[in-house]
């Protein structure tokens, strides 16, 4: 229950790097004598753990896929023996079988750990309410922030997502400091409780901890307004563990600080692999260090950043993620996130934030429609002049042609977890 920053988030680089390679070599053992893939992968590659002397060593060894993971459904990458696992989760996945991860009991106290951490960083304490909105179940969200402010000492509220008026009644009669749920669902429950209570930001919230989809720093404006309190980004992947890899500092809210003694990071060229230097935009790849139930080495996120140095705390951190690779749109021979049309169209404040990007194919060519909401208190507003102006912003902003329709406050379908920013006509036509 202490408030107080662990030894190793303030500790001296060398302390820290050493830490992390006495890790990293006890990891790479452990997954290579007790998973086979590991074995095989290691051996076709000609390293053995014993090659690893410096953490740059690294970069000898195999990558580890999304695929990895499918193949060796459900229990196949395991290191311990059943008996020692204390808890599975799986992420569903929108095609094939889902992944599973499993977990020791020594796992679950470090990731607790790690989000008590997450958690002090956005300047919550065990004196502290925390109102928990993220799915509980197979997803991680829900028990991961859950396990983390009990560790933390906090009162927790378990709600999970959905039940959206409830939500925003025992935010009214429980008066929590803190909300833990992913942006989309957020604004969602800004919604209720402005029909609720009017203003929403004279509810008691404080801090949001806010993760598990991208977000833009324009939504981190709209939340903080309209809520009335400090937004932080939360990063984490069930692979890895779950919500707590990462956490941002409310004293710099200047990205994710990467809980580097348990999570080795490196970015990579998507397309060659190549590791690339700090500063450098990539794929995030993450070895863990420190877990037992299901370690995995260098895995492949396909979520884009870049590494950035330490700031408030020893660790790296690093920037907003854009997006995965797989959520990249291609139109017209442009790249394009759904984060940077989100960016465009929050500069209107005529439009709600809620959107959603359709894809579809005329021809040989990809083309993408914006939908967008007119706030109810702009209902005047003319919808022509509005949709041309948005689409006349995204094109000069992002390159790319757009049709944007207009509809009418409460029209688009509404997330309880994470958002669908892109529906794909090409698939179904
Ligand atoms: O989303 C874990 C989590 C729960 C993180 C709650 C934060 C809060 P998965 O369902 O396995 O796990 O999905 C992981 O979600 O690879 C990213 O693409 C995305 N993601 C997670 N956090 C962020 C974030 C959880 N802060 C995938 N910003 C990751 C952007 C995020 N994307």
């Amino acid at each position: 229950m202490t408030t107080q920053l662990d030894h190793i988030e303030t500790a001296s680089i060398d302390e820290l790097r050493s830490l992390q390679l006495e890790r990293l070599q006890k990891t790479l053992y452990h997954a290579y004598e007790n998973v086979p893939m590991y074995k095989r992968k290691f051996d076709e590659a000609g390293v053995h753990p014993s090659d690893c002397k410096i953490l740059e060593d690294l970069n000898r060894f195999p990558f580890t896929t999304k695929q990895d993971l499918r193949d060796n459904y459900p229990f196949g990458l395991f290191a311990v023996p059943m008996d020692k696992i204390v808890r599975l989760h799986a992420s569903s996945g929108t095609t094939g079988k889902p992944t599973v991860v499993g977990y020791t009991q020594q796992d679950i106290d470090i990731w607790a750990d790690v989000v008590a951490r997450s958690l002090r960083a956005a300047g919550l304490s065990h004196k502290d309410k925390i109102h928990v909105a993220y799915g509980y179940g197979l997803f991680t969200g829900g028990m991961g922030a859950h396990y983390g402010a009990e560790r933390l000492g906090a009162a927790v509220i378990p709600m999970s997502g959905g039940q959206t008026e409830k939500q925003a009644q025992l935010i009214q009669d429980f008066l929590p400091d803190g909300i833990m749920v992913t942006p989309s669902y957020c604004l969602n429950i800004i919604d209720e409780l402005e029909k609720q209570m009017g203003d929403a930001s004279k509810c008691s919230l404080r801090v949001g901890v806010f993760g598990a989809e991208p977000w833009t720093n324009a939504m981190r404006g709209e939340i903080e307004q309209r809520l009335g309190i400090d937004a932080l980004d939360i990063y984490g992947l069930s692979e890895v563990m779950g919500p707590g890899v990462a956490m941002e500092c409310l004293e710099s809210k200047d990205g994710t600080t990467i809980w580097e003694d348990h999570f080795y990071p490196e970015i990579v060229d998507a397309s060659t692999g190549e590791v690339q230097a700090d500063g450098e935009l990539g794929e995030l790849v993450f070895t863990t260090i420190t877990k037992e139930g299901m370690p995995v080495i260098r895995y492949r996120t396909r979520d884009l950043t870049r590494l950035l140095p330490g700031s408030v705390r020893t660790m790296r951190r690093m920037d907003k993620i854009t997006g995965r690779s797989d959520d990249m749109l291609i139109i017209r021979g442009v790249n394009v996130f759904p984060t940077q049309v989100e960016e465009q169209l929050l500069k209107f404040s005529q439009l709600t934030p809620h959107y959603q990007l359709e894809v579809s194919r005329q021809g040989h060519l990809d083309s993408l429609r914006v939908k967008v909401e007119l706030r109810h208190d702009h209902a005047s507003a003319d919808p022509h002049s509005l949709a041309y102006q948005l689409k006349h912003r995204i094109k000069a902003m992002i390159g790319i042609s757009t049709q944007v329709d207009i509809v009418g406050e409460g029209q688009l379908p509404r997330s309880e977890g994470k958002a669908v920013r892109v529906v794909d006509l090409r698939k179904s036509a």
